[in-house]
């Protein structure tokens, strides 16, 4: 038998009618990007290998939500040593925090992150309070700087963010630069810190300097077990919401609509990605059930993988913000309104680059859902 590439996974699947959790072997192989899926517990077949052109070899790594014809699935392992060594290997993980001097800069720093070839897994916007900040920089607390390190952190939001990728943690630090901006204005002019840093304190981002490290800093932004880590920073007035929908993300566009978003005079006041499943994603969608042609498919895309939600911040925000994010349809909005999101970004009806709310006495409910309700 000539051997086929073939990766293996330990899939989980919540089933909502069963309420249980169903777990599956997953196989896919590259050659033909089919699948195959088997029920575990009942030792049998649950899906026979199938053609299916959404699921991407890039998609497949621990800890990710891939959709596998609408069930969305949470791989918990790897299925084989073939797999982890072939696929696991060289992806590490790492935390970037973008610090409060280059927050506004953000768009250009994930651009920054995805130009290098690294992934970003999980994010969220936060503002730590001081003991927060102690804590996370527990291991300086002897240094003379301490005081004014926590003072700079503390002094506004923040953007954490799982980074990953090939050398993950070497390779966001040599995109930082050196410590001190002004060195790295002379020695790495390319480099972040160059870029969007002031000094030797106010240096526009962190990032983890060890395995060890990134495992303790990812815990404590993005708790595994218990608790939620520190708060996100929706502020539910003025407000409306947008979601970068996950085909952009997987397109690497997420820095350039944030960067589109500010430039047009939009402040992203809260920021988080999140995993949405199909239950969740339906009852976001709900008032568009029976009244939009595309309700099915808006939700697939949806849950299709990680999406951004933000928090927009301005004046008559549902209205200004809607009107920014141009006609539903990009090929619409291109002739109409070729300055908006969707005419920028979007690639057709369904993939149309993000979702904004539509009716101005939802925008503050819309937000509610996914920062107090989905992060609550
Ligand atoms: P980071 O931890 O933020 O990624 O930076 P790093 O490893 O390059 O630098 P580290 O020595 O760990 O210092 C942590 C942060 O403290 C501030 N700092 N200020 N002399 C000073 O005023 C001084 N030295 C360090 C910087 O914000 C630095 O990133
Ligand atoms: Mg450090």
């Amino acid at each position: 038998m000539s051997q086929e590439d073939r990766y293996a996974f330990l899939a989980e699947w919540y089933d909502p009618n069963a309420a249980l959790l169903r777990r599956y072997q997953l196989l896919f192989y590259p050659k033909d990007g089919s699948v195959e899926m088997f029920d575990v517990k009942n030792q049998r077949t649950f899906l026979r290998r199938t053609k299916y052109d959404e699921l991407r070899l890039e998609d497949l790594f621990v800890g990710n939500h891939v959709n596998v014809f609408s069930r969305q699935l949470h791989l918990i392992g790897y299925g084989d040593q073939y797999t982890a060594s072939k696929l696991g290997s060289k992806k590490e993980r790492t935390l970037a925090m973008i610090k409060p001097d280059a927050v506004l800069k953000m768009g250009d720093i994930i651009q920054i992150i995805y130009d290098a070839g690294l992934t970003i897994t999980k994010a969220k916007m936060t503002k730590l309070s001081w003991k927060e900040a102690m804590d996370f920089y527990a291991e300086h607390q002897s240094k003379s700087f301490f005081n004014n390190l926590l003072q700079f952190v503390t002094s506004g939001p923040v953007v954490a963010l799982e980074l990953m990728g090939d050398e993950a943690v070497s390779g966001w630090r040599g995109l930082l630069g050196p410590t001190d901006s002004n060195v790295a204005r002379s020695e790495a002019a390319a480099s972040v810190r160059a870029r969007f840093g002031t000094d030797g304190t106010k240096n526009a981002g962190h990032g983890s300097d060890s395995l060890a490290s990134a495992a303790r800093e990812l815990e404590f932004f993005f708790p595994s077990t218990t608790g939620r880590g520190p708060s996100n920073t929706a502020k539910y007035t003025d407000c409306t919401c947008c979601i970068i929908k996950p085909h952009a993300i997987s397109e690497a566009l997420t820095g350039k609509i944030l960067n589109a978003i500010s430039e047009a005079g939009f402040q992203v006041s809260a920021l988080q990605m999140v995993n949405m499943d199909r239950a969740n994603a339906e009852e976001f969608f709900e008032v568009y059930k029976g009244v939009v042609a595309e309700y099915t498919s808006m939700v697939a895309e949806l849950c299709s993988g990680p999406c951004m939600a933000l928090e927009i911040c301005a004046t008559e925000a549902p209205r200004t913000f809607r009107e920014f994010c141009g006609p539903a349809d990009p090929e619409i909005a291109r002739h109409l309104r070729p300055n908006t999101l969707r005419a920028l970004f979007g690639k057709n009806k369904i993939q149309n680059a993000v979702h904004c709310t539509d009716l101005p006495e939802d925008g503050i409910l819309e937000v509610q859902y996914f920062f107090k309700i989905l992060d609550g």
